[in-house]
């Protein structure tokens, strides 16, 4: 069953979304070579902490840190590790912010230094391909018309879409119904009602899409090696379209 939001719960999701909006603007200021994705997993556990706020994926399913980390090829729940940033990398933080007993959850990539052309190219991409989804994210519209949406623009750029990790439903729990696949046929799936507050997460790959999980049962990476990124926003449903409850503010 899809739980429907009422207008005050969405407002209390929105306070989470506005607090992890902030902590990603300002990852960005600190992510430069040299520094480890350990120090920005302690720091994003204190900035929330400060901020009157938990970090909800620290024992989520025994998940063990603050953050998600996934560096180069790694594609999602990479641990956070002592080891530095270097020039050239690119590095996702993906966190869940639980204000108030309230969630939001949104993923960013970033650049690390000076990056190659095709890797700047993943990250445009990517970051434009959850946009184009969020646009599908109207009262009347089906999921499958987000993940239509997402992966013919994906494909079309030449990029891969990653199956297995997809958006979801949010509230009050890091994952409720429906599943939201960044890929698939259009006009297919739940129809999509005001109150429905949703992750859209696309993962792309520059090379092909298969992903397998490291031995530390979390971490996962591309088959081939080739470079992911992933931008993911929590949106909710509105009559007036989609609202982005983690936007922000500032195009990066
Ligand atoms: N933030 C993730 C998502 O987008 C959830 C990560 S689960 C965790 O669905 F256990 F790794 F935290
Ligand atoms: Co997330």
């Amino acid at each position: 069953m899809i739980r429907i939001k009422t207008k005050e719960q969405i407002a209390k999701m929105h306070k989470a979304g506005k607090l992890l909006a902030a902590c990603h603007r300002e990852l960005a200021k600190l992510i430069r070579p040299g520094i480890s994705t350990a120090e920005l997993d302690q720091w994003v556990e204190n900035y929330l902490h400060q901020h009157g706020a938990i970090a909800e994926q620290k024992g989520y399913m025994g998940y063990p840190y603050a953050t998600c980390a996934s560096i180069n090829d790694e594609v999602c729940h990479g641990f956070p590790r002592t080891t530095p940033l270097q020039d050239g990398d690119i590095v996702t933080i993906d966190m869940v912010v639980n204000l108030d007993g309230w969630l939001a959850d949104s993923a960013w990539s970033y650049a690390v230094g000076n990056i190659s052309e095709e890797a700047q190219k993943l990250l445009d991409i990517t970051k434009r391909a959850l946009y184009l989804g969020i646009e599908q994210a109207v009262v009347g519209n089906r999921i499958g018309d987000i993940s239509y949406t997402i992966q013919k623009f994906a494909e079309g750029h030449g990029l891969s879409v990653v199956r297995p990790f997809i958006g979801h439903g949010i509230g009050q729990r890091i994952h409720e119904p429906p599943e939201v696949p960044h890929y698939g046929p259009r006009s297919q799936g739940p129809i999509l009602r005001e109150g429905m507050v949703l992750t859209i997460e696309p993962m792309l790959n520059l090379g092909k899409h298969h992903v397998k999980v490291e031995s530390d049962g979390w971490t996962a990476k591309t088959v081939d090696g080739s470079l992911s990124a992933q931008y993911e926003h929590t949106i909710a449903i509105t009559a007036d379209g989609p609202l982005i409850l983690t936007e922000q503010e500032i195009a990066d």
